[in-house]
């Protein structure tokens, strides 16, 4: 009768388990609704480790953060690839990468890693920095002339700059407009991207539902936006392009001498690695702007709006589970921080001069930026990390307790747990710009939980072997966008008063979370 109504019994040696009350879904919908609370709720109940079923699959919940290693060091039990490929397959539409299936004998880890980081991040940050630059001080996006305040929503404000200058590093400008320097063929190019965007933006939405298993035919525009994505991305439109990244050019030579893929299916790939580097960048960029901004009310026109507190700033608070303050002393020691390497690498920054530099030794040196952006991560990642069971085996937990684990089941950890835990980050919920910095201002990486010392305290960017290969691009990259807005731009929030918009959590478990709505704030090239 169990089997027949698809219900697990818990055998001995194994986790406590949670069948949920609806047959194939179990505890799908309660956790969906809110993950960190029900994991919190399950975790208080039945201890370190328990077995849910979430749509039809058996998911082991691993919550104690000294165990995680047994998950994270790549055992010869626990398969990550074919969690990650078959959600990939389900959500971009292309053949599988998984060698095993026989459509590509590309070891596409190895050329993320090739690409992405060492020796290509270089060439990354420079290209970045260019684009990113040409994106800010153009003359339609912050007058020049005039000292205008211009208002917009922080997040499509951090949208429209980073999509633009992380899509033109990736693939490259097209190549009439690198020959045909007019205003008018500029224009054509920045639309084209800037229609990108919206299709990015319209797949992006019903992305959590492709990959929770729901077909895309459902989903009409989204559907038909990941289709006009991926034939902006087909092999004769990409050779339109110079200047792409060696990400790019290599998989495209990849996809033409190692897999049996099709045009669109090859295309398609490329659209996968538009989104991987996109969906989490930008929230991320989202908040990072956000929480350092100065919690006071813009001053009228006629004042200097820089973001230096000229007054207390009022704390505000927001609801659970995202209750934070945004930091006004963050805005302040990240400005000097930025004055401080303009200042030692004798540059002015000037709309009309030459383009700020900065290596990437330079970009590593920056511990105030970094804690900034750490922090706002911290508070807004929600990333799932998922193995799964090659075989029937035994799962060694720190305190020596051992559990039976069955072949194709799921262990899941759920670093949001960690991020919020306030045994290891006190006031986990208040935004602290240099929570991440020690005494003498460098970076801290000493986190402790009951009086020892945490390996695992800080994880946006997955683990162990599926650990982002972007990350070092994706930090650099957050750096380098506030860096110019600082050294480029007084900024403020419209509404000093505005509460910190909740998480939206219909992402959770995908990374970065979105804010629920935007915040407007202005801004303006600095005077000269
Ligand atoms: C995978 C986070 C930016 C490329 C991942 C994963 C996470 C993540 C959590 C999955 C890890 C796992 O499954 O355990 C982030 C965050 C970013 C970011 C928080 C920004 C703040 C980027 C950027 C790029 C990138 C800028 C590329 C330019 C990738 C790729 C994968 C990946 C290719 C798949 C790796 C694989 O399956 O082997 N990222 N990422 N990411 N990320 Fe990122």
């Amino acid at each position: 009768l169990w089997l027949a109504v698809g219900i697990r019994r818990r055998h001995p040696g194994e986790p406590p388990i949670e069948n949920g009350l609806i047959p194939y879904l179990g505890c799908a919908l309660q956790f969906g609704a809110n993950p960190l609370e029900f994991l919190r709720s399950r975790q208080k109940k039945y201890g370190h480790i328990f077995t849910c079923k979430i749509a039809g699959e058996y998911v082991h919940f691993l919550c104690d953060p000294f165990s995680y290693h047994s998950v994270i060091r790549q055992g010869r039990h626990l398969d990550w690839k074919k969690f990650h490929f078959a959600a990939s397959v389900k959500a971009f539409g292309h053949d599988s990468m998984d060698p095993k299936y026989g459509h590509t004998t590309e070891n596409l880890h190895q050329t993320f890693l090739k690409t992405l980081q060492g020796d290509a991040l270089p060439s990354l940050i420079q290209n970045m920095m260019e684009n990113l630059q040409n994106v800010l001080l153009q003359p339609g996006f912050s007058p020049m002339h005039t000292q205008d305040w211009q208002v917009d929503g922080i997040f499509a404000f951090c949208y429209k700059v980073m999509f633009e200058s992380g899509y033109l590093t990736l693939f490259g400008k097209e190549l009439s407009v690198q020959e045909d320097q007019s205003a008018a063929r500029q224009e054509a190019q920045k639309a084209l991207v800037l229609n990108a965007l919206e299709n990015f933006k319209e797949f992006d939405k019903i992305f959590p539902a492709l990959v929770a298993g729901l077909p895309i035919h459902v989903f009409k525009s989204g559907h038909s936006a990941r289709e006009k994505l991926a034939k902006t991305m087909m092999a004769e439109e990409l050779s339109k392009r110079k200047n792409m990244s060696d990400l790019i050019s290599l998989r495209m030579v990849l996809n033409d001498t190692l897999s049996t893929f099709n045009d669109l299916s090859k295309a398609r790939t490329h659209v996968a690695l538009l989104w991987a580097s996109q969906a989490n960048t930008l929230p991320a960029t989202f908040w990072t702007l956000f929480m350092i901004h100065d919690q006071v009310p813009a001053p009228p026109k006629t004042q200097d709006a820089s973001c230096h507190p000229k007054h207390p700033a009022p704390r505000h608070r927001l609801q659970p589970p995202t209750q934070n303050t945004g930091s006004p002393e963050a805005c302040k020691a990240a400005t000097e921080e930025v004055e401080k390497v303009l200042e030692s690498t004798g540059q002015r920054p000037d709309p009309k001069g030459p383009h700020l530099t900065l290596t990437r030794e330079q970009l590593d040196n920056l511990p105030v930026l970094d804690s900034i952006i750490k922090e706002a991560m911290r508070l807004s990642s929600a990333s799932l990390n998922v193995r799964v069971a090659k075989e029937d085996f035994l799962l060694h937990l720190d305190n020596k307790e051992s559990y039976h684990i069955r072949k194709d089941d799921i262990i899941a950890l759920y670093p949001q747990m960690l991020h919020f835990d306030p045994e290891i980050y006190e006031d986990p919920l208040t935004y602290r710009y240099d929570r991440f910095l020690d005494e003498s201002g460098q970076e801290r990486s000493s986190f402790f939980r009951g009086g020892r010392k945490l390996r695992y305290y800080y994880m946006p960017f997955g683990s162990g072997v599926t650990k982002c290969p972007g990350r070092f691009f994706a930090v650099h990259e957050i750096k380098q966008f506030l860096f110019l807005l600082l050294a480029h731009f007084d900024m403020a929030l419209l509404d000093g008063q505005v509460k910190v918009p909740p998480l939206d959590q219909s992402r959770a478990g995908l990374g970065i979370l979105q804010p629920t709505y935007d915040v407007d704030f202005r801004y303006r090239l600095k005077a000269q």
